[in-house]
């Protein structure tokens, strides 16, 4: 579906319920497809922004969609949920999961939806989890509403994960690989397919628990693809083997495919971490131990501290020692810096005595929330308005995210800025070859510089 094509479908009021990276895109693109779309969130600030159409998160694509549908009045912002349930027909939450102490996923959120819906159900309502969430939470938010519910509405309760990535937020809805319906009645799956009405993707019909498992397991899976690239990526390293080719080989059998092979400090942000964890948690809980995935995590938490490594081995002593960071955000065009590796690696640093000048194109907003303690002059951590400067007078430049800015650097000029030439390749992203040349010392992951 492209993003000017509007729904043919019977329209249904919507209103979707917290205006984050899936929330606020899915209300723009459900709006921008002719819906009437209300989207609540409870973080006030947020809203009276949005209201004035300035955006909570930096996203591509996004904000232009945003303004065009409140100009058409087909998307408006609220802090008030129970109004603006009453106005809906269906209710999408897309509020956050985040991961507790053990792993578990914290549903807190959601209760609190479901609690409200009960409240407001005075005709018929269909509830659609879009946020991530564990196998069976759907059984939950049903027993919550009957349980709290004042009034005789009807309701249902579905599945509809999301798979969009951040920095395509806006493309991946209008293009889903495909889109998952866990349903439980005639009635909800004809509402949601006049939602979906004229996306080409193939749309799984299935039951709300399997819906609900398809999203763990899709995001456990690509995870465990990155780990397990990660791992060879080790092996490469000991015996002179190059990972870039033998990911280049593997992924032109199409069993593999080619996706997600590149190896690196790591995944982040808020799905595969969490997600991974979440899965492990439930399988547990429902009496199987998925080992897999606690294995896949702790590849994955080993290699900023695998990185650092390298970088001490070649520097020797870090105290004291001036190093650059580019790229502070999980991956390239988002500015969200949940669990993003950058975080833990830039902690050894100042554990260490270092220095660090970092820059992200986007992010640096959210750096100095996640580093207000150690921000300079308080600590060493310091943060630059461009790449050059953070890589003035620096022992170390590491790159720990794709932004194309860093791709195209101009080599040259960036070795004359450092007062020695290293350049730790957390992305693998450039080639080793054309540095060299430059005058780098090179490392890579799993390749030789
Ligand atoms: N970020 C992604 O790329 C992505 C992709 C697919 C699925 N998901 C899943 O979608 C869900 C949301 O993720 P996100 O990245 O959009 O999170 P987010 O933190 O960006 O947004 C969540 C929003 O919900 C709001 N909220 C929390 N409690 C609320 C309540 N009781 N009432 C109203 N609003 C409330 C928060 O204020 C916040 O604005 C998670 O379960 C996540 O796993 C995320």
């Amino acid at each position: 579906m492209s993003t000017k094509s509007k729904q043919s479908g019977k329209q249904h009021p919507i209103c979707v319920i917290g205006a984050g990276h899936v929330g606020l895109v899915a209300a723009a693109c459900f709006a921008e497809m002719g819906n009437n779309v209300v989207c609540v969130d409870n973080d006030k600030k947020k809203i009276e922004g949005l209201k004035k159409k300035n955006m909570p998160f930096y996203e591509p694509g996004l904000e232009p969609l945003v303004k065009k549908n409140m100009s058409k009045k087909r998307l408006r912002f609220s802090s008030s949920l129970s109004g603006s349930l009453r106005s809906s027909e269906v209710v999408f939450i897309a509020v956050g999961t985040p991961p507790q102490a053990d792993g578990s996923a914290d549903l807190t959120a959601l209760e609190h939806v479901a609690r409200n819906v009960a409240d407001a159900l005075d005709s018929y309502k269909l509830i659609v989890e879009k946020s991530t969430v564990p196998v069976q939470t759907g059984l939950k938010i049903k027993e919550t509403i009957s349980r709290y519910r004042t009034k005789e509405g009807k309701f249902d309760v579905a599945s509809n994960p999301e798979f969009l990535r951040e920095g395509k937020a806006v493309y991946d809805f209008f293009h889903p690989d495909r889109i998952v319906l866990g349903v439980e009645s005639a009635k909800a799956e004809r509402i949601l397919k006049d939602i979906y009405h004229g996306f080409k993707a193939p749309i799984v019909v299935t039951s709300l628990v399997t819906a609900e498992l398809i999203k763990h397991a899709s995001n456990s899976f690509l995870a465990m693809k990155i780990s397990y690239m990660n791992a060879v990526a080790r092996v490469c390293d000991l015996s002179g083997a190059q990972v870039e080719k033998v990911a280049q080989a593997m992924g032109y059998d199409r069993r593999i495919g080619k996706e997600f092979l590149r190896s690196g400090i790591g995944y982040g942000g808020f799905c595969f971490p969490k997600d991974v964890e979440a899965f492990q948690y439930i399988s547990g809980k429902l009496g199987y131990e998925f080992r897999l995935l606690r294995e896949v995590k702790a590849i994955n938490d080993g290699q900023p501290v695998f990185f650092l490594n390298k970088i001490r081995e070649h520097l020797w002593v870090l105290k004291g020692k001036r190093i650059a960071v580019w790229g502070l955000s999980f991956k390239p065009d988002t500015d969200d810096m949940r669990f993003a590796p950058s975080v833990p690696l830039i902690g050894e640093l100042l554990a260490e005595g270092a220095r660090v000048y970092a820059y992200d194109p986007q992010a640096a907003k959210e750096a100095r929330q996640v580093f207000k303690d150690v921000l300079s002059p308080k600590g060493n951590f310091v943060l630059c308005k461009t790449a050059e400067e953070a890589a003035s007078r620096a022992d170390c430049l590491c790159l720990l995210t794709e932004w194309e800015e860093f791709r195209t650097a101009d080599w040259n000029r960036v070795k004359r800025k450092m007062a020695y030439p290293l350049l730790a390749d957390g992305r693998n992203m450039l080639d080793p070859g054309q540095v060299k040349q430059c005058g780098f010392h090179y490392i890579g992951i799993g390749r030789k510089g």
